[in-house]
């Protein structure tokens, strides 16, 4: 019954927050199809061949990988997993950094550089991307830390949002693999203001979080691998 009426409040949560990003989305897309010729129906095998996904996959090796590495997971300390993140959060996102309103120096830098239609085309090449699980610890997950954080994300509904298996999905990221320092940096930063966010999704999501259990939920999603592994 709680479970139920809490469900139902995540739905309508959701729904409102589904809005925005497509606008962005339907933003972006409108501004790019007027310098774009027509149709991107994906494999549309045009005469001149418009083989986007080719030529994206090549602009991410050469422009993207050398921090985020090839298949979308680096060892390069403070820089995110893009691998197995849903085109919508990766859009949404790339779009925060070229306004100026998420600003890191070195993925703004980047940002900056970019077209609608470049947005599109990474944001489409990173949502191809499977998700690339972490190398294997050097030490056994600590299982009581993996049961606090377990129910953590249950208390605070993490799980309505990302998914029981915190993957993600549209506007929603994955967080299960990421690393821990960035999961640990992004939810302190949420909640103090220094990361802002597209919607007032996490901002609320974190309001009631303790920082200490923050970093538990950022160690318990860092090594989450699966629904039977953290029950
Ligand atoms: C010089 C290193 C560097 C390069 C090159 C770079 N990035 Fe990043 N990127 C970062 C860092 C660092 C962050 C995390 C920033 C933060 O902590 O706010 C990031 C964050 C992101 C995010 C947000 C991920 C998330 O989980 O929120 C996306 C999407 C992204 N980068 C895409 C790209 C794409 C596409 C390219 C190539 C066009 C690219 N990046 C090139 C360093 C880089
Ligand atoms: C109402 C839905 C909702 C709930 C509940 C929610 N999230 Fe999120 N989360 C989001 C959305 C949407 C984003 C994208 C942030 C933005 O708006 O830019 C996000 C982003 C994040 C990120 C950043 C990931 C990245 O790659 O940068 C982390 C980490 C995260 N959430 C963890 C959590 C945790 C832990 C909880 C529970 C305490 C939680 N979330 C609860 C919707 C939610």
């Amino acid at each position: 019954m709680r479970r139920r009426a809490a469900f139902g409040v995540a739905c309508v949560c959701l729904l409102a927050v589904a809005a925005l990003p497509q606008q962005v989305s339907a933003q972006v897309r409108s501004k790019g199809a007027a310098s774009s010729s027509g149709s991107s129906a994906p494999g549309s095998s045009a005469p001149g061949g418009r083989t986007q996904a080719v030529d994206y996959a090549q602009r991410f090796a050469s422009t993207c990988a050398a921090c985020h590495g090839a298949n979308g997971r680096s060892d390069m300390a403070g820089t995110p997993v893009l691998a197995g993140q849903p085109s919508l959060y990766a859009i949404t996102q790339l779009f925060l950094f070229r306004e100026g309103r998420r600003s890191n120096e070195a993925m703004t830098a980047v940002a900056k550089t970019l077209s609608d239609d470049d947005m599109r085309g990474f944001a489409d090449y990173i949502g191809t991307l499977p998700p690339v699980p972490a190398p294997a610890p050097a030490a056994a997950a600590d299982a009581a830390r993996m049961a606090k954080g377990r129910s953590l994300a249950e208390q605070h509904k993490c799980v309505y949002c990302h998914g029981s298996n915190l993957e993600g999905g549209q506007q929603v990221p994955r967080i299960a693999g990421q690393k821990e320092e960035y999961l640990q940096a992004s939810l302190r930063g949420f909640k103090s203001g220094t990361r802002p966010a597209y919607t007032q999704a996490m901002v609320s999501a974190v309001s009631q979080v303790s920082p200490e259990e923050l970093d538990t939920l950022a160690y318990y999603a860092a090594r989450f691998t699966g629904g039977a592994a953290g029950k």
